[in-house]
């Protein structure tokens, strides 16, 4: 398996060819930044072949100012199997110099076709993906034409594998793309007498608005003037693009050194936009009744999701309990992909993805699918793999996350599960929903999250005090203070590599406690009046032991001993306004440490393979 995780370009019939492919790298490098590389094929034959280990930016240093052609390919890689090296990088070329391919995803049995078809072949890499243009070049030597070969490809993967594909034949002069796709995603461009190729819309959003999607099996002849698409069975598909409305500059930087801080920067106008997306003048849910009605009959819903994602459907179950009083379980996707629990007569299932890509959660909703149970996916990218594939599909409108560690998206999640449990209340006229003021809680979580934006320096200050040389830290909290907790540490790990712990703060002195020791940084989360007392004789106990404490508490609740207060929220939404201290403490300690708090190492957005 070489490229699990990557960013795929192509164009044909735009004589700023290089650029577009260039541009489209630097907005996938999210996908996977350590090699990348560009095959651009010009009208008088003249063919160039650039690729680069590093950012997208070594790659355009490298192309320079002479690569000019009107056809090509490109790729940004996540490199897994054979190291971040020109050699491994993509576009991986046939021995006799006419087939070029980049891949995302992994081939199950590369090693066996290999063995079995190119035993005299030499080979300049380690990937799966040079096996794969390999041995299109071998049926094309056979006497098959390049669309032929392809598919006959194709058809020897075996069925684990994920692939998308994105194949030039430079010995074609009417400049053709083939493309084919299982599992991982990839959309088709068209514009006026050009079409391009992009693993993500974004990547395509400066030269056109309408895509084309491309479903798992399907294999797809490209030229200037045409897309087309043809099931497994080769019979022709005809297929409407769809329409993405976002703005290319929504996804620029602007002032920022770092989309991370952009990102929770604009937390508090995502509240604002989903109060106008979701609620009418009068204050009415605007949720189809159908959804409202079928997660209404379910007599459980599962919550599926990975990483940041789990995290906001933690407290999705709080709300989903509390407010719409339905049982609810929150399941990692990886997890239950292959250990799928004993499931109630009516389940309802719920998918939180900010990619609407992540590979674990889709092999759950095709499991679910085939079971025939309902579904929704909550997720922040229209059209995604997903939602499309989902019964029913709610949108964060947070516009385009870029930084891999996940912020908006959070709140975005838990802001629309609050919405969701409301009209699931309302319909079951359940007092504790009917005086869930939704509407007024969210704009006062708005300007809650505004004051602590507009004071982020005193966290800068708290980042370095506390956080400036450590390697390792402890989050602390109880139910849902708990829940963010887990959120914050993942923030801190995920972006500064602290081995940071999210822990319940009970559980401390039955072991983990013993990892504490003088200096230790331990950051406690108390909003909830319940127990916030028994957190703070925790974290009495952690300071007997030397730890350095933060502790961030609720208004109603603050000491003078308390860092950071967080502003008066609805007690199920505290989530929204202490997760915001957790993101600030960890891109400071990132930035401070001289990271690239967006491209952090070894991880990347989207994860597109299990
Ligand atoms: C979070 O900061 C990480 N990028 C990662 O844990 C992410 O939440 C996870 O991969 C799930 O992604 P999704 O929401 O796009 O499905």
């Amino acid at each position: 398996m070489d490229n699990i995780m990557c960013g795929i370009v192509g164009v044909t019939g735009r004589q700023d060819a290089t650029e577009i492919l260039l541009h489209g790298l630097e907005k996938l490098e999210y996908r996977g930044y350590d090699s990348a590389g560009i095959f651009v094929s010009a009208e008088d034959g003249q063919n160039y072949l650039v690729k680069e280990k590093g950012r997208i930016a070594d790659l355009r240093q490298e192309v320079g100012d002479d690569v000019h052609g009107s056809t090509g390919i490109g790729h940004t890689r996540w490199a897994t199997h054979g190291v971040p090296s020109r050699d491994n990088a993509h576009p991986h070329v046939s021995e006799d110099g006419r087939f070029y391919l980049v891949h995302n995803g992994v081939i199950g049995n590369f090693a066996q076709l290999k063995a079995e078809y190119l035993a005299d072949v030499n080979f300049k890499s380690e990937t799966d993906t040079e096996v794969i243009v390999q041995l299109i070049a071998h049926f094309a030597k056979e006497g098959m034409d390049a669309k032929a070969a392809f598919k006959k490809v194709l058809s020897l993967v075996d069925t684990s594998s994920s692939y998308a594909f994105l194949l030039m034949d430079s010995q074609a002069k009417d400049h053709t793309l083939y493309v084919a796709k299982r599992k991982s995603p990839l959309l088709i461009g068209v514009g006026k007498d050009f079409n391009v190729v992009c693993s993500d819309a974004m990547a395509m959003l400066n030269v056109t608005h309408d895509f084309l999607e491309i479903a798992d099996g399907e294999v797809v002849t490209i030229t200037p003037a045409s897309v087309d698409i043809e099931d497994a069975e080769g019979n022709k598909v005809e297929r409407a693009p769809f329409h993405v409305d976002t703005d290319a500059s929504a996804a620029e930087k602007g002032a920022y050194e770092f989309y991370m801080l952009k990102e929770i920067d604009e937390q508090p106008a995502v509240m604002r936009t989903l109060e106008q997306k979701y609620f009418d003048e009068a204050g009415n849910i605007l949720i189809d009744q159908d959804l409202r009605d079928a997660i209404n009959a379910a007599d459980r819903l599962y919550i599926v999701a990975a990483g940041t994602s789990y995290h906001a459907g933690l407290v999705g179950k709080e709300l989903f309990e509390k407010i719409a009083g339905v049982p609810t379980e929150v399941h990692v996707a990886s997890e239950f992909a292959y250990n799928m629990p004993l499931l109630s007569a009516k389940p309802f299932f719920i998918f939180l993805t900010q990619s609407g890509e992540t590979a674990d959660s889709r092999e759950v909703l095709v499991n679910v699918n085939k079971l025939g149970y309902p579904s929704l996916t909550i997720t922040n990218v229209p059209n995604s793999t997903l939602s499309r594939e989902a019964s029913y599909t709610l949108l964060l409108h947070a516009g385009p996350e870029i930084a891999v560690a996940s912020t908006k998206a959070y709140t975005g999640q838990i802001a629309v599960e609050a919405i969701l449990a409301k009209a699931m209340g309302q319909d079951k006229d359940l007092e504790v929903a009917k005086n869930f003021d939704l509407t007024g809680e969210l704009t006062k979580v708005a300007n809650g999250m505004q004051a602590l934006v507009d004071e982020k320096g005193q966290v800068e200050k708290l980042a370095a005090d506390v956080l400036g040389t450590t390697r390792n830290a402890f989050y602390i909290g109880r139910g849902i203070d708990y829940d963010v907790a887990l959120e914050a540490a993942l923030k801190l790990k995920e972006v500064s590599y602290v081995q940071t712990e999210g822990f319940a703060s009970g559980e401390l002195k039955h072991g983990t406690i013993a990892l504490i020791e003088k200096g230790t940084p331990v950051i406690a989360i108390i909003t909830d009046p319940k127990t916030a007392a028994h957190t703070r004789s925790n974290v009495q106990e952690v300071v007997a032991r030397g730890a350095n404490v933060i502790s961030i508490a609720a208004e109603g609740l603050a000491t003078d001993k308390d860092q950071i207060v967080l502003p008066e929220v609805h007690p199920l939404l505290t989530p929204l306004v202490s997760v915001v201290s957790g993101q600030l403490l960890a891109y400071y300690t990132s930035k401070q440490r001289g990271y690239d708090v967006d491209k952090p190492r070894n991880l990347a957005k989207s994860v597109t393979v299990e």
